[in-house]
């Protein structure tokens, strides 16, 4: 239950909010502003109802002015709902722009008010959560790579070091994982960053048209080249080249690459000039460039040029912590881009974003998010809206991991489960649970299930 503090010096007062109050909220009582200070320190409510008009200015406002301003200062998110008197509104607007929530006129509609300190409450819950949400995210939020996870803050360290340098980078990391996003930041962080960044996906190009998309060609050097047409790495000249995917790089092509890096010129096709050119090459790959070595169908001088310096960007279900920090600024994009009311997920919601495995990584994530703040009808996103499996309430709860707490948790869950779909026949059950009877029933016993 949340802790509601009532500040008020009359005690029949006091009495009436109490009796109708300690239903709803955990009433703590003080009578005056001394009391009232001591009891915010060791209670720390998150909301307080002040009388005005309070000892030894019982019958002024002035001493309810100074309790206000002190709660203020001493606590700042604990919202302060005021009580006056029905002829005082503007002592009560007065109080607002003290930094008061709201107000409430004496004789009180105990309904009403019971909803002005519901509301005060929900908005100071939202007001923790986003401050908790902020606050884990410490984010490196370095060129749009959102990062809490001292694996991924390493990322953005290493993104930032290397950046201003020239050296060939090679970005590796599951699909999804946000090499792409890394490979634009090196770009960004760079004297380059005003020059092209220029993408090409070795592995989304027909093999017989990647060497021309690479290295253009001349006029008439196949049927079809009616123009000289410069290809990506010429085009990238001064700026950025990022090879995407370059695991996927036909072999012959490997040994093209490898002549340009080496000597920095270009020929196109069916041109006997050379071109110097320019530029800074950021490979990347969701391959085990290693085995492909092994299997001899990757280059192994290709992959020393190719990786002066390697970037392994984590998988998502490695960073603890990232995922729903990700997942937060997710959803305020798209709620703003969809224009859809979502103003956080349940709880279950967290805690099933922890637990799963995102094996599609941020790509993933992020497609989820924007599909829930689509279809979810509530005001927080759910993990039935994310399509991710509920964790038992009880798991969920579990700040820090307790294993004997969490065995115990699924054992009464499938103990459960598996007594009520066999009617409660110890044999078949047992067999379901592959354990022995005694076993089993010293397992109901355990649980309370005789
Ligand atoms: N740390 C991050 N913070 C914010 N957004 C991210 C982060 N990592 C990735 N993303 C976003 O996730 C999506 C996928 O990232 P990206 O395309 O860079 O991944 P990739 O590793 O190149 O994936 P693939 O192997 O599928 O090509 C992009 O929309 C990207 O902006
Ligand atoms: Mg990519």
């Amino acid at each position: 239950m949340n802790k509601l503090l009532i500040v008020e010096d009359d005690l029949g007062l006091q009495k009436q909010l109490k009796w109708a109050l300690s239903g709803d909220f955990e009433v703590i009582i003080a009578g005056d502003r001394i009391e009232a200070m001591k009891k915010l320190k060791s209670h720390s409510p998150c909301v307080i109802t002040l009388d005005l008009g309070l000892p030894p200015d019982a019958s002024g406002v002035a001493e309810g002015f100074e309790t206000l301003v002190s709660i203020r200062e001493e606590s700042p998110n604990t919202k302060v709902i005021m009580l006056t008197s029905n002829d005082d509104k503007e002592n009560a607007l007065r109080a607002i722009k003290l930094g008061a929530y709201d107000y409430c006129q004496k004789p009180f509609d105990e309904d009403a008010l019971r909803l002005i300190i519901q509301r005060a409450i929900n908005l100071s819950e939202l007001e923790e959560e986003n401050r908790a949400l902020s606050k884990n995210s410490r984010t490196s939020s370095l060129a749009g790579i959102i990062a809490t996870s001292s694996q991924m803050i390493d990322v953005c360290k290493m993104v930032e070091r290397v950046a201003p340098t020239d050296v060939t980078t090679l970005v590796m990391g599951e699909s999804g994982t946000g090499k792409e996003l890394v490979a634009r930041a090196l770009h960004d962080l760079s004297d380059r960053a005003e020059q092209r960044f220029v993408a090409i996906n070795c592995a989304a190009i027909p093999e017989n048209l990647l060497e021309s998309e690479l290295f253009g060609y001349e006029k008439g050097a196949f049927t079809g080249a009616t123009k000289l047409t410069i290809g990506k790495i010429e085009h990238a000249n001064q700026g950025t080249l990022f090879l995407d995917e370059v695991g996927d790089l036909p072999q012959p092509l490997q040994a093209k690459l490898l002549r340009f890096l080496q000597e920095r010129i270009v020929e196109r096709l069916g041109g006997r000039k050379e071109v110097p050119v320019d530029v800074r090459v950021i490979c990347a790959t969701h391959q085990n460039l290693k085995l492909k070595m092994e299997q001899e169908t990757f280059r192994e001088d290709l992959y020393y040029r190719i990786s002066e310096i390697v970037i392994d960007i984590p998988a998502l279900r490695d960073r603890p912590g990232d995922a729903v920090v990700i997942a937060r600024v997710f959803l305020d994009r798209y709620a703003e881009k969809m224009k859809r009311r979502v103003s956080g997920f349940t709880k279950e919601a967290v805690a099933a974003i922890e637990c799963y495995e995102w094996p599609g990584n941020i790509r993933e994530l992020e497609n989820k998010i924007k599909r829930a703040v689509i279809l979810e009808d509530g005001d927080k996103i759910s993990a039935q809206a994310l399509e991710l499996a509920v964790m038992p309430a009880e798991l969920a709860g579990i700040d820090s991991v307790n294993l004997k707490q969490a065995k115990e948790t699924l054992e009464r869950q499938l103990l459960t489960r598996v007594l009520s779909q066999f009617g409660g026949n110890i044999s078949q059950a047992a067999a379901e649970l592959g354990v022995s009877r005694p076993t089993l029933y010293a397992m109901m016993k355990k649980y309370d299930f005789e």
